[in-house]
């Protein structure tokens, strides 16, 4: 069995949440193709909607109606299982007048909540979670900007004290310690905010937004990053995404891959509204395993379950440096690593917040894996088992439809 073809993941998910999110801000009217197919991104537009948005859906498309701030002043908001629509609400709705309690799923409900609401908290919010943890209730309106150093390299805890700060009285600026995507800081650009930044360093002053006419998100690098890893080692594979987000903040997976010594080639084939264009990734007998540092982990956060496993193919040993944050996912994703990859005979261990694979690891057939309710343990494993040349029972598989619905038949239309 083998990897070999084209596809084209969905929609890019933060791209998705943040353009569904911003048309609560904005004026105008967006005509948005290529949304995010997921759950994930649907909790956002529930959500846009519960509090007085417009969303229609046509021929595939979307279109979004600019609400400028007018939403209804009390809401109920089910963020479901995804911490970036909670976590992006936050902010957004601390800015605005009104009462507004989010929740989420059981997954979602052991999230920490606490590092978004201190921030907010300072800004002048009212923002009251259970134990650090949803549900949140947001009492909003009359902030005042604030400079903030970011503890962690998060690109939601960024996003939320942006988007509070679109509102607030004065300038708000944030410091990362640490690159993450930086999606929020290109929309609202985009959408005529007065943002200004680079090197980590980004100000922001209170600003009316314009929603674009039309934006086409670019296909999720995440999503496409589950094929890619696969084919550089599953033998004999060759794949090519098409129309791929390349936004640097999001293709660290790619240059851990070249360094790894993956055959991958990219080509950019447009800029808007962020780079994108073709990625191919082939099959590479070589590997060995790198050092993945700590400042590089905001670029490819999401990718490390699936960079991970093709460790476990590397010759030597791998390292990702400070990967804690990866214990509050969507589960805690270390801990999953360790326990499934190593159900398959993979050698891994978490060495303080470090994550180390040792390899080549011949993967064996497994019995039964658990995703635990992960999306992206149960991609994961799923091309674990295909390397393992077996089809393992995997708990909680159809978690997957969180950010990539049509995952399995792309993989049954790769597979050859
Ligand atoms: C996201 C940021 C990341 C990532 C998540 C999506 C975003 O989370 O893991 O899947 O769209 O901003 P953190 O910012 O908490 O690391």
């Amino acid at each position: 069995m083998k990897l070999q073809g084209s596809f084209s993941p969905p929609g890019d998910k933060s791209i998705s949440h943040r353009i569904g999110l911003l048309s609560l801000l904005a004026a105008g009217a967006c005509r948005v193709s290529n949304y995010a197919p997921g759950q994930d991104c649907a909790s956002t537009l529930a959500a846009v909607e519960a509090l007085g948005g417009s969303v229609r859906r046509q021929n595939g498309e979307l279109w979004l109606e600019g609400m400028g701030g007018r939403l209804k002043e009390q809401a109920y908001l089910d963020c479901g299982n995804s911490g970036t629509t909670m976590r992006l609400l936050m902010g957004l709705l601390a800015g605005v007048r009104g009462r507004f309690t989010l929740s989420g799923d059981e997954s979602l409900s052991r999230r920490p909540m606490e590092r978004v609401a201190a921030p907010l908290r300072r800004m002048g919010a009212a923002v009251e979670c259970r134990d650090g943890r949803p549900p949140v209730r947001v009492i909003g309106g009359g902030l005042k900007g604030i400079a903030y150093h970011l503890p962690v390299a998060s690109a939601q805890l960024k996003s939320a004290v942006l988007l509070a700060g679109l509102r607030a009285a004065g300038a708000t600026t944030v410091l990362e310690p640490a690159p993450s995507r930086d999606h929020t800081e290109r929309l609202l650009a985009l959408c005529g905010a007065d943002i200004t930044g680079e090197a980590g360093i980004w100000r922001l002053e209170p600003s009316e937004l314009t929603l674009p006419a039309a934006l086409r998100v670019p296909g999720d690098a995440s999503s496409a990053a589950f094929f890619l890893c696969a084919a550089a080692i599953i033998p004999g594979s060759e794949v090519t995404a098409e129309g791929v987000l390349l936004n640097p903040t999001r293709t660290g997976f790619l240059s851990v891959l070249a360094r790894m010594g993956a055959r991958v080639q990219v080509e950019e084939q447009g800029a808007e509204p962020e780079p994108w264009g073709r990625v191919r990734a082939a099959y590479s007998p070589e590997l060995t395993g790198c050092r993945v540092t700590a400042g590089e982990i905001g670029l490819l956060v999401d990718e490390v379950p699936v960079l991970a496993l093709a460790a476990t193919q590397a010759r030597g040993v791998a390292v990702f440096e400070q990967v804690g944050e990866l214990r509050l996912k969507e589960t805690d994703r270390l801990a999953a690593l360790v326990s499934q990859l190593g159900a398959l005979g993979a050698r891994l261990r978490v060495r303080g917040e470090d994550l180390v694979v040792e390899g080549p690891t011949p993967l064996r057939a497994p019995e039964d894996l658990d995703s635990l309710g992960d999306h992206r343990m149960a991609m994961t494993l799923r091309l674990a088992g295909l390397l393992a040349g077996a089809r393992p029972a995997i708990a909680g598989q159809e978690c997957v439809a969180i950010s990539y619905p049509g995952f399995a038949e792309t993989l049954e239309a790769l597979l050859s």
